[in-house]
């Protein structure tokens, strides 16, 4: 699920945490144990932010949150649910400048679950700024897309019609609107052409078998918190939700939904 043109933000996306039982335990239960280590952090960047499903958490975790996003209605949805908060700041983007940041001002830029859906170029950008912007030891955690890593297999040399009709007669496995041009590989040299370099990257599956997407934690070349790449393979990951999904259901308060 994406937020296309025209998506309505009934559920101010807490409807695509379904699969983890809702938002917060998709927070405590499969993105909080992923950057803990990095947490707390002074100035925290968040790229595309939505309706901020995650910037509620993430305020828990620093003095100052930066929300970048493309989308106007993000933004002023942002401004809305945090307008009793002074630490925050908002600026609507054109999906690619980070010009309103200044540089070696971040301590921690994350986006999780938007950036599988932004061009190469967007993510070539968004790393090459964050270069200068993330502090000396910042640290980056981008949710990103692995898709052209299948750009050999049979349904997606198929012209886009026949994919979808194999998509929806079940022949086919959805991709889920991931940009068929960026893999984990490719991020992480793009991030070597920028002075960055990914420590970790986690291949994850995403409501399906297939491993569509990664997980890649970056941090500025020569920084303390630099140390050899590991790189994991995990298509386990919708099966840890339906765990986090179970957990949450025998342990939620009888008030919540
Ligand atoms: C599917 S929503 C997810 C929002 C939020 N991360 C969440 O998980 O609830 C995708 C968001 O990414 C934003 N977005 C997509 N591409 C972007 C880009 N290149 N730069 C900034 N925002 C972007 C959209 O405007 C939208 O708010």
């Amino acid at each position: 699920m994406s937020a296309e043109i025209g998506y309505d933000w009934k559920g101010g996306g807490e409807e695509w945490s379904e699969p983890w039982g809702n938002s917060s335990a998709q927070w405590f239960g499969s993105i909080f144990p992923r950057i803990q280590e990095w947490l707390p952090a002074n100035t925290i960047l968040e790229i595309a932010p939505g309706f901020g499903r995650w910037t509620h958490y993430l305020l828990e975790h620093c003095t100052h949150i930066v929300l970048v996003d493309l989308r106007p209605d993000c933004i002023d949805a942002c401004r809305q649910r945090f307008a009793a908060k002074s630490n925050l700041s908002y600026y609507k983007n054109d999906g690619r400048s980070l010009a309103m940041v200044a540089d070696d001002s971040i301590d921690f830029v994350f986006s999780f679950d938007s950036l599988v859906h932004a061009p190469r170029v967007a993510l070539e950008d968004y790393l090459t700024q964050l270069g200068r912007k993330l502090k000396r030891d910042g640290v980056g955690f981008f949710h990103h897309s692995n898709l052209g890593s299948y750009a050999g297999s049979m349904d997606r040399r198929l012209p886009k019609r026949a994919r979808k009709l194999l998509t929806k007669i079940g022949l086919s496995e959805s991709d889920h609107s991931r940009v068929p041009d960026m893999t984990a590989g490719i991020f992480r040299d793009l991030c070597a052409e920028r002075g960055l370099k990914c420590i970790r990257q986690e291949l994850v599956n995403w409501r399906g078998r297939r491993v569509l997407d990664c997980i890649s934690t970056f941090v500025r070349a020569g920084s303390k918190r630099e140390s050899p790449l590991r790189v994991s393979r995990n298509p386990d990951f919708m099966r840890e939700a339906e765990l986090i999904r179970r957990r949450a259901q025998n342990y939620h308060s009888i008030n919540e939904q």
